[in-house]
């Protein structure tokens, strides 16, 4: 039995390693792992949403809400736009992403995605016929290279994904950039992630009202605490929204999904604290690994940092797994495209981890 054409020519994504994996490959306690490698929240979900879900539990036998009323209020006021501007995804970000693709996307379409970003993009379009076409980041300046993405423009290009904090830089795209691009090329929806808008403490919601051509993702897996409950959500224009509601999956979103969201929206002190702790070992972490010889980091605005393994002598293969087998798990970026074998990017962990991350990393290189 052969699959359709797209799916016999394609890799299966390659996604960050769990701890589960590490403890059974190197036998080691799955409580003593460090996991550094997927730019989680390591501070546990909000209270408030654990209680709300272990409330619910018994309704489960239940289907979920369609409509999402409640959740989206919510989303609208964290996010200051109108309940008509946001949508709601049960396979967090990614869902929001395959719901664009599938209402955008004709066999052939081309979008652009300036390299090294988040591969997620490419694996999803491609699945509906869509073909990548790579624009870049200027590594050495650690910005977008404006002028790549003009240059490959064509008539075919349907979409442009711009991740702000770029995910694996950490760079923030400027927002008169994003403007100009929007502005130029009205027929073209501008893609803007915004996975980890908080870290940075800039968004660029605002430009939904200036544009019919813009799209911000936004997660509820990094800051909001939630990755393995799988909520995204996007924001655009009401016209937008209203084609992706047509033919997004009716139940994706869970009723425990549902109120431990709804509920994490509730909790300001939880999300302020979550933001305030980040970037403190966010600072931490790009201090001390800035004086290990050998590691040059990028500066971040987000809650993970990019890391050059070149000058050890180590690939970042190599890296990783020394310090898996030390109970560490980190991003081997050989996958991404747009960057060589010499890159890891480690994200934020509770300060304790932090020092002990330091320490083996230390260790290995010494
Ligand atoms: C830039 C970016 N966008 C989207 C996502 C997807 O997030 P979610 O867990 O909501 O699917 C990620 C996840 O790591 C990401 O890094």
């Amino acid at each position: 039995m052969k699959a359709r054409q797209i799916v016999e020519e394609m890799d299966s994504y390659v996604p960050g390693r769990s701890q589960d994996e590490i403890a059974q490959d190197f036998g080691l306690k799955k409580e003593d792992i460090i996991k550094l490698g997927s730019n989680e929240n390591p501070w546990g979900p909000s209270p408030k949403a654990l209680k709300a879900i272990e409330e619910e539990m018994s309704a489960i036998n239940r289907y979920p809400e369609s409509q999402l009323h409640e959740l989206v209020e919510e989303i609208a006021k964290y996010s200051d736009v109108d309940t008509s501007q946001v949508i709601v995804g049960g396979d967090g970000a990614d869902e929001i992403i395959d719901v664009l693709a599938k209402t955008f996307i004709d066999n052939g379409d081309e979008f652009i995605v300036p390299l090294p970003s988040y591969m997620y993009y490419e694996y999803l379009l491609k699945q509906y016929g869509a073909k990548p076409v790579y624009a870049r980041w200027d590594l050495d300046e650690n910005r977008l290279d404006v002028d790549s993405i003009y240059e490959k423009i064509s008539p075919k290009t349907k979409m442009i994904f711009l991740c702000s904090p770029n995910n694996p830089t950490g760079t923030l795209i400027e927002k008169e950039t994003l403007r100009e691009i929007a502005s130029k090329n009205p027929e073209i929806l501008i893609v803007i992630d915004e996975a980890y808008f908080e870290y940075s403490e800039v968004t660029n919601k605002d430009l939904i009202d200036e544009f019919d051509n813009i799209f911000i993702i936004r997660t509820m897996s990094k800051v909001l605490g939630l990755a393995g409950m799988r909520i995204g959500y996007g924001l655009a224009c009401s016209q937008i929204i209203e084609y992706m509601h047509r033919i997004k999956p009716v139940f994706s979103l869970t009723r425990l999904s549902f109120v431990a969201a709804l509920n994490t929206f509730r909790d300001s002190e939880y999300i302020e604290s979550s933001i305030k702790r980040g970037i403190e070992s966010r600072q931490y972490l790009y201090d001390e690994v800035s004086k290990i010889d050998g590691l040059y980091v990028f500066p971040s605005k987000s809650n993970f940092m990019l890391i050059r393994v070149k000058d050890t002598g180590f690939t970042a293969s190599e890296l990783a797994h020394e310090l898996m087998k030390r109970g560490v798990i980190v991003r081997d970026c050989t996958s991404f495209k747009g960057l060589d074998e010499y890159w890891i990017r480690i994200s934020i962990c509770t300060l304790e981890e932090d020092e002990r991350f330091i320490e083996i990393l230390k260790e290995v290189l010494s």
